[in-house]
C-alpha cells in the first residue's frame, strides 16, 4: 500500500525516515513529483528501476539543498558556479564531472563518470532534503515511458502500490521537468529543454548554448532522449488547427473550445497545465489527441519538445 504523506512535520519525518531505510517516497518539486531514494543505497535505487520499469541505462538526478552540497559530490567550474548563483534552486539541471569516491551508487550514474544535479524550488523537497540528509536521486514518479505527475493523484495513478508514499504538496508550479544542462565541456550543451527557458541560461552566459545532439535510436547517452516519450495513452498528432473524425482536441489560445492548455495563450500556464491535461486525455480514454500548435519560443519549445515525443512512434 502506498501512504499518503500530509505536508506537515509528522509528514516530512516519515518521509524522511522511509528514504533513510532505503524506500521509495515521491515527493513534491516545483517541476513534476519525483520519485525518491537514496543516492547512496544501491537497493533503494535499483528499486527506482524496478518500479518505473526504466532503461537501467537511464541515469538519475541527484537532488541537494544548495550548491554547497553539490560541491562535495561533483566538480563546479566558473560557469557552473554562474549558473547555480543564478537559477539555483530552480528548474536547472547541471551534468558535471562527479568526485571520485563520491558515495553515490553507480546505478544512479549508469556508469558514466558525470553527475545530473539539481537544487529544487519547492519549500517541501527543501525541507525533505535537509531533513533526510542525504544525497536523493529522483526521477519523475511515472512509470516510464508515460507522462510525468505534475499532482499526487497522477503519481497514485501510476504507481500506487509500487512506492512506500507520496508526500502530498500539491498540483506543481512550473509543470515540466527541469532543464538539463552539460556542463562538462568547453560550452554548456542543452541536453533538455525544460522549466527554465534556454533563453534565460543565454543571457546569463552571454553566449549561445551549444545544441543538443541528435536522438540516437537506442543506448541514449542522455536526457529523455529516448524518441518515444512523455506519451499518453492515445495517438498524438501535432499542429492541428482543428479535429478529424474520432479526434478529441487539446486548444491552446482562442483554438479549441474544450480542453485548452491556455485559453489566453500564455505559456506558462501552459506549461504548468500540460501534463494534467494529458493524464485527463488518458483517465477519459482519449484513443487519438490532436493538438494545437504551440509557439516555439521560451517555455513552448519544451512543451513541443515534449509534445513532439508523446507523437512519435512507440516502441
Ligand atoms: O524536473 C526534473 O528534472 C525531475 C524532478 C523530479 O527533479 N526529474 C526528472 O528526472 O525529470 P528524469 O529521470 O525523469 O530525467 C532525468 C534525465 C534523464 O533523461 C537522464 O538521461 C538525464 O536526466 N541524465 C541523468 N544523469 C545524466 C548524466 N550524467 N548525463 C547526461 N544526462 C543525464
Ligand atoms: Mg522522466
Amino acid at each position: 500500500m502506498t501512504r499518503h504523506l500530509d505536508p506537515d512535520e509528522t509528514g516530512l519525518k516519515r518521509a524522511a525516515e522511509m528514504l533513510r531505510r532505503g524506500g521509495l517516497v515521491s515527493f513534491p518539486t516545483e517541476t513534476v513529483y519525483g520519485l525518491g531514494a537514496d543516492a547512496s543505497d544501491d537497493a533503494a535505487v535499483a528499486r527506482i528501476f524496478d518500479a518505473k520499469g526504466r532503461p537501467s541505462f537511464n541515469p538519475l538526478i541527484v537532488h541537494l539543498p544548495d550548491a554547497e552540497a553539490v560541491e562535495a559530490y561533483c566538480v563546479m567550474d566558473d560557469t557552473a558556479r554562474r549558473l547555480a548563483a543564478t537559477f539555483w534552486p530552480g528548474a536547472l539541471t547541471l551534468v558535471l564531472p562527479i568526485r571520485p569516491y563520491a558515495g553515490i551508487s553507480r546505478l544512479v550514474t549508469a556508469g558514466l563518470d558525470t553527475l545530473a544535479v539539481r537544487v529544487p524550488d519547492h519549500p517541501l523537497a527543501q525541507a525533505l532534503l535537509r531533513e533526510t540528509a542525504r544525497p536523493v536521486a529522483a526521477p519523475s514518479a511515472n512509470p516510464s515511458g508515460r507522462v510525468s505527475p505534475t499532482t499526487p493523484a497522477h503519481v497514485l495513478a501510476g504507481l500506487g502500490g509500487r512506492i512506500e508514499a507520496v508526500l502530498d504538496g500539491g498540483p506543481c508550479g512550473v509543470g515540466l521537468e527541469s532543464t538539463i544542462l552539460d556542463c562538462t565541456g568547453v560550452t554548456p550543451a542543452l541536453l533538455r529543454a525544460g522549466g527554465l527557458p534556454a533563453e534565460a541560461i543565454e543571457a546569463c552566459l552571454g553566449l549561445p548554448l551549444a545544441p543538443p545532439a541528435p536522438t540516437p535510436a537506442t543506448a541514449p547517452s542522455a536526457p529523455g532522449q529516448l524518441s518515444s516519450h512523455y506519451a499518453p495513452k492515445g495517438t498524438v498528432r501535432l499542429d492541428a488547427i482543428e479535429t478529424e473524425p474520432g479526434e478529441t482536441y487539446l486548444g491552446f489560445g482562442p483554438l479549441g473550445a474544450g480542453m485548452n492548455l491556455s485559453r489566453s495563450g500564455d505559456l506558462v500556464e501552459a506549461a504548468a497545465n500540460l501534463f494534467d491535461c494529458l493524464h485527463r486525455l488518458d483517465a477519459l480514454g482519449a484513443e487519438r489527441i490532436a493538438v494545437a500548435p504551440i509557439p516555439d519560443h521560451g517555455l513552448g519549445r519544451a512543451i513541443n519538445d515534449r509534445l513532439r515525443r508523446a507523437a512519435a512512434p512507440r516502441r
